[in-house]
C-alpha cells in the first residue's frame, strides 16, 4: 500500500491505534488525513495543517452518510473504531454482546457501504480493516469481540 500523497480516512482517531495511525500516516507522507472521531474536541493536537477533523460515529446512518459526503477523496479507509465488552456467549447479558457487534460488525459494514461507491467510481482506494487475533482464535470470555 502506497501512502505518500494518498487521502486517508482513520476511524476513531481520537485516541490508542487510531490516533497513532493518524501520526503514522503523517510520517509516511500522506496529503491529508481525516481525523474522524465521535466527539471531533475530543481529538489530539496533530499539529499538522493536512488533518482535517471530521464527526463520525459509526453506528449513526446519519453520521456516516455526512462523513462519506464532507469526504470524498479517500483512498486509504483505515476502520480502526471499536469497542471490546466483556461476556461469554452462553450467559452474559445479551447487551455485552449486541454492542460489540452494533460497533465492531455493523458499523465497520456501515462505513464500507458508505465509502465503497466512491471508490467504484474511481476503480480505485484501499480498505484497511483492523481486527484482532482473537477473531482467528476466540476467547470466550469475550464472546461478541471475537465474533
Ligand atoms: N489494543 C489492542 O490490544 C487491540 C488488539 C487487537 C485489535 N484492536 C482493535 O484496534 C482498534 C483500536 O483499538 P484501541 O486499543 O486503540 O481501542 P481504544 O483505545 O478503546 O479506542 C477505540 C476507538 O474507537 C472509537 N469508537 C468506539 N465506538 C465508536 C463509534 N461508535 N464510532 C466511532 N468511533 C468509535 C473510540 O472513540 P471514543 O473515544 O468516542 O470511545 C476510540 O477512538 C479496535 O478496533 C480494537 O478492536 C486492539
Amino acid at each position: 500500500m502506497t501512502i505518500s500523497n494518498k487521502v486517508v480516512l482513520v476511524t476513531g482517531a481520537n485516541r490508542g491505534i487510531g490516533a497513532a495511525t493518524v501520526k503514522e500516516m503523517l510520517k509516511a507522507g500522506a496529503a491529508k488525513v481525516y481525523a474522524t472521531a465521535r466527539d471531533p474536541k475530543a481529538l489530539p493536537s496533530f499539529d499538522d495543517a493536512r488533518v482535517v477533523p471530521l464527526a463520525l460515529d459509526i453506528t449513526s446512518d446519519t453520521s456516516v452518510a455526512a462523513a462519506a459526503a464532507a469526504a470524498p477523496d479517500v483512498d486509504i479507509l483505515v476502520n480502526n473504531a471499536g469497542t471490546l465488552a466483556f461476556g461469554n456467549y452462553a450467559d452474559s447479558d445479551w447487551s455485552t454482546i449486541e454492542d460489540d457487534m452494533r460497533t465492531n460488525y455493523f458499523g465497520t459494514l456501515r462505513v464500507l457501504r458508505a465509502f465503497t461507491p466512491q471508490f467504484v467510481a474511481r476503480r480505485s482506494g484501499t480498505i484497511a480493516n483492523v481486527s484482532s487475533v482473537v477473531g482467528l482464535s476466540a476467547i470466550p470470555l469475550m464472546a461478541g469481540y471475537s465474533a
